[in-house]
């Protein structure tokens, strides 16, 4: 059922708690997608990084060769967070004047730990690595982190989306302002040079400047939510193990994902304890079935997937071609 899915999506985001088995599900999946020789890139946006355990190389922060047509990043959010500051801090240094960079640089000081940066930081990389992504690859899957930050991020695109389009607005507004104070003759050009910090930047410049940046985001934003909330070339996959809490956060998950618009595809129950291997694994089976009851009386549309408990650790290309194989069987 998920490769399934996987083969007829463009984007793929693996949601879930910590420990389930998100970074094994995506890279198998990563895998028997590029064995049946689609272009994919599998990108890991956990802080706590394990695909590059996983597959037993160094991965960065760019796409690097894993196996034949199979590339893999794993996003850094404290470097994302370095990165988008220094853009940000160029444009401003750019449009403001040059007296006022001990400002500009007091202000990005702050920021570096204000409250949701690191999401907007890595929300603008996911966009940025979705639009670029869409045209060298066929399949992008995406190795989240665990639930709440996910569903968090999930709902950012919107919210950023609308904070720039309201910056565009004011901005929209005091260009129109300072038209109209052009037109009465009340600025000439000493308000140029104090805003723009240079002779060659008139007001006018500084506005079309500023509008670049607002709205190179602004689409970035725009169409990362497009492709989020387009069903037929995103699926949203939840992992999770067939045990209490974990259900409960699944059934959470799932709602907070629907509050930002997007559907969950399907649900991978992984390390499904054997009915044939004892009577106290065969205990824990029975177990499970409750709590997956619960998860079925919630959530009876979506569509599940069982993995089996394994004797042993994922780790290594043979063991994720083998977990890919477990995959396929269920179709
Ligand atoms: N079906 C399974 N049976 C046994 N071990 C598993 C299974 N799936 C995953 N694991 C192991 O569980 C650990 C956590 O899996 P991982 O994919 O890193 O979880 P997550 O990304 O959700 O934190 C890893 O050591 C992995 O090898
Ligand atoms: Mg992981």
């Amino acid at each position: 059922m998920l490769l399934t899915l996987a083969a007829s999506r463009r984007v793929l985001f693996v949601g879930g708690k910590g420990g389930v088995g998100k970074t094994t599900v995506a890279s198998a999946v990563a895998w028997a997608q590029a064995a049946a020789g689609r272009r994919v890139l599998l990108v890991s946006t956990d802080p706590a990084h394990n695909l590059g355990h996983l597959w037993q190389r160094r991965l960065g922060p760019d796409p690097q060769p894993v196996v034949a047509r199979l590339d893999a990043l794993e996003i850094d959010p404290g470097a994302t967070v370095e990165a988008h500051l220094a853009e940000v801090g160029a444009a401003l240094r750019k449009l403001m004047p040059p007296h006022l960079a001990g400002e500009v640089d007091r202000h990005l000081a702050l920021s570096r730990d204000a409250p949701g940066m690191h999401e907007a930081a890595l929300l603008e990389r996911i966009a940025q690595l979705v639009q670029d992504g869409l045209t060298d690859y066929d399949l992008l899957v995406f190795d989240t982190a665990p639930s709440g930050h996910t569903a968090r991020l999930m709902a950012l695109p919107e919210m950023m989306a609308a904070w720039t389009e309201g910056l565009l607005h004011r901005q929209q507004r005091s260009e129109r302002f300072g038209t109209a104070l052009r037109n009465l003759g009340g600025d000439d050009g000493i308000g140029a040079r104090a805003l723009g910090g240079g002779e060659a930047r008139t007001p006018g410049d500084r506005d079309q400047a500023i509008r670049a940046v607002l709205q190179r985001r602004r689409h970035l934003f725009a169409h990362l939510r497009d492709v989020l909330a387009d069903p037929t070339t995103t699926a949203f996959v939840i992992v999770l193990a067939a045990e209490r809490l974990p259900v409960l956060e699944t059934i959470e998950l799932q709602a907070s994902l629907a509050r930002a618009g997007i559907d969950v595809a399907a649900l991978v129950v992984n390390r499904r304890s054997p009915a044939d291997a004892g009577a106290f694994l065969a205990g824990r089976r029975a177990q499970e079935q409750v709590h997956l009851d619960t998860l079925h009386d919630a959530l009876p549309t979506i569509p599940r997937q069982e993995l089996p408990l394994l004797a042993g650790d994922v780790v290594g290309n043979a063991a994720i071609a083998a977990f890919a194989d477990l995959l396929a069987r269920g179709g």
